[in-house]
């Protein structure tokens, strides 16, 4: 059973998140799909939606903390005001544009993980690692695992060539396949792949060994495209 998920990065508003969720929820019990698929609206679009037991709202970013001050930033508090319970980290957006570095990143994953949270971990090369060979980008993704719990139980594992993310140009299945038997030495949790992920490579993507699923920007926005994506990967 693959793990569909969503990641609306800065995009969609509170109304067309509602609408979204509702959509994709009716499709799932209509369809009678039984895939896991989560969805990560912008904060200020989440909600206590109510939605099949397969589909899942989370967050794309919190703080360490419950509440506090942290201008611009949110707490669990919140979180728990809606029930959610599951967190996107070390989104390479978040590390590289945010600058969130290792340390600050290990904090995070250590402190969801003690609150039981289902986090859905991102790792992958900037282009300079993958131009410079297969042992390059390794060995950056495992810097990425610095301070991480592999055998934590909560753990859903995205690999992400941070070149592949918001370019149309998806990995090629052959580096797909090298990278996730790789990492699928180093953890049991489901490994999704993530970048340029579209209705026309889905299927392909989906069916590389130890590719458990997919995590979606772009593709993923038009509540039709996302349907279909799901659709094929049932
Ligand atoms: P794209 O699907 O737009 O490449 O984004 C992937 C991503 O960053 C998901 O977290």
């Amino acid at each position: 059973m693959k793990i569909i998920a969503s990641n609306f990065k800065t995009n969609h508003t509170r109304a067309t998140t509602a609408q979204f969720i509702h959509r994709i929820d009716k499709f799932m019990i209509d369809d009678n799909i039984t895939q896991t698929v989560y969805l990560f609206p912008p904060s200020t679009a989440l909600d206590s939606f109510e939605t099949n037991q397969n589909l899942h709202i989370g967050a794309q970013n919190c703080h360490w903390v419950k509440s506090g001050s942290y201008t611009g930033e949110i707490g669990t508090q919140q979180l728990d005001e809606f029930g959610i319970k599951t967190i996107l980290i070390g989104h390479s957006e978040r590390r590289h544009t945010m600058g969130e570095n290792q340390k600050d990143i290990a904090k995070k994953f250590n402190y969801f993980k003690a609150l039981g949270y289902r986090i859905i971990y991102c790792v992958g090369e900037p282009l300079e690692q993958k131009q410079a060979g297969l042992s390059s980008t390794l060995g950056y993704i495992q810097e990425q695992f610095g301070g991480i719990d592999l055998t934590y139980d909560g753990l859903i594992l995205a690999y992400e060539p941070v070149w592949a993310i918001g370019t149309g140009i998806s990995c090629g299945i052959d580096d797909i396949a090298t990278i996730h038997k790789k990492l699928a030495k180093k953890t049991t949790a489901p490994i999704l792949y993530g970048g340029s992920v579209k209705q026309d490579n889905i299927k392909e993507i989906i069916n590389i060994p130890n590719v458990d699923g997919a995590l979606i920007g772009t593709a993923s926005w038009v509540a039709d495209d996302f349907v279909n994506i799901i659709k094929f990967c049932n």
